[in-house]
């Protein structure tokens, strides 16, 4: 069932969000039109080639984004009913890491190298929770272990570079979830690690999301990320969501020319790697001046006129399973009886 405002069980909401950077070459619409819902312990899973707009969607969430040039232009962001498009930069500051945590791909740029890890993670602590140095220390040494670092005492003396890639990630988990958030944003956490230590950190969130019952937010490129965690899938394409479902139903009832596309192109955990992937053709449309109609149309090999023209709209494929194509919308049938075609197509637009 799709989740809405009016569920209890939904702690984020986003609607028809758009994002812009303004840059030297004119306004890059990174965003244009996103909206999803994320349930209270629930794994929602962001996939799509690189480019489509995850980051840019994800850190739109508590606006981790370049003050100067970039702009929310439309929609909303509603966490637990609150509206953050509207908060301070202080109120965001306070709601980041005590209530939503993000994780990065590079735990090297995203953490202080010339502060120790301890530091690292009591200073979050001491600034969401008030409390005094030895007890943030206490708290400090329990995440640490908690995280699968040993010796986690010693350890908080250390500094990142004292670090394997995948203990370093497990530091940045650490400093993420310390402070109890309700939603961890993960962006291509496993991305730079090997497929075991992949496997372990996937591991690791889903002990910490059965411990605490954090909703959790993954952007990806591997499905077998989001075979192995996720409950829903969000596809996105030239800053769109194209599909929504759940796992199963994007796996294997799949709609979209992209998200088939992406199903044999992707590298998978539990598949074997000499497998050879099949590309999808063709390059991303340019998001200084997206397409008319739907931003797919110069690479699939299904489309037909109306989709250079007119944007397809979401439909429903199932209870809780979305598609934005013109093979999927009954209008199009429509459109397509030559004689009313015309009419039709402005009643559309
Ligand atoms: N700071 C920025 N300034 C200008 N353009 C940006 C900035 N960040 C992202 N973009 C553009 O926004 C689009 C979406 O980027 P992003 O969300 O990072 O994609 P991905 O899906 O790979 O995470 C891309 O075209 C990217 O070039
Ligand atoms: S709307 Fe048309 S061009 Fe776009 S994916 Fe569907 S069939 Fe292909
Ligand atoms: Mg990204």
């Amino acid at each position: 069932m799709v989740k809405t405002t009016n569920s209890p069980d939904v702690i984020l909401e986003v609607d028809n969000l758009h994002v812009s950077f303004t840059t030297h070459g004119g306004e890059v619409k990174a965003v244009r039109g996103v909206s999803f819902s994320l349930g209270k312990g629930e794994t929602l899973a962001i996939v799509g080639e690189s480019g489509c707009g995850k980051s840019v969607t994800a850190r739109s969430v508590t606006r981790l984004l370049p003050e100067q040039s970039s702009k929310i232009s439309q929609g909303s962001v509603r966490y637990k009913g609150r509206e953050l498009t509207e908060l301070s930069e202080k109120q965001l500051r306070e709601l980041r890491g005590s209530e939503i945590s993000m994780i990065f791909q590079d735990a090297m740029t995203a953490l202080n190298p010339t502060i120790s890890i301890g530091e690292q993670i009591m200073e979050g602590i001491i600034r969401h929770q008030k409390i005094s140095r030895a007890e943030a220390r206490k708290q400090a040494t329990e995440m640490l272990g908690l995280v699968g670092i040993s010796n986690p005492e010693m350890r908080l003396k250390q500094y990142l570079h004292e670090f394997s890639g995948g203990m370093r990630q497990r530091i940045m988990i650490a400093i993420a979830a310390v402070c109890k958030p309700s939603v961890l944003i993960a962006d291509e956490p496993t991305t730079a690690l090997d497929v075991t230590i992949q496997a372990q950190i996937i591991e690791l969130f889903k002990m910490l999301q059965k411990k605490t019952g954090v909703s959790i937010i993954i952007i990806t490129h591997d499905l077998g990320v989001v075979a192995n965690m996720a409950d829903r899938v969000n596809v996105m394409y030239a800053g769109k969501v194209v599909e929504s479902g759940t796992v199963d139903e994007l796996f294997y009832n799949p709609q979209h020319p992209y998200t088939k596309g992406l199903l044999a192109s992707m590298p998978r955990l539990d598949t074997d790697k000499s497998l050879p992937l099949t590309p999808i053709a063709g390059t991303p449309p340019d998001l200084f001046a997206p397409p008319q109609g739907c931003a797919f149309a110069a690479r699939c090999s299904y489309a037909m006129e109306v989709c250079g023209v007119y944007q397809p709209e979401q439909t429903a494929v199932s209870s809780g399973h979305s598609v934005a194509c013109w093979l999927q919308d009954p209008r199009s049938q429509v459109v397509f009886q030559p004689s009313i075609q015309r009419n039709n197509m402005t009643a559309l637009g």
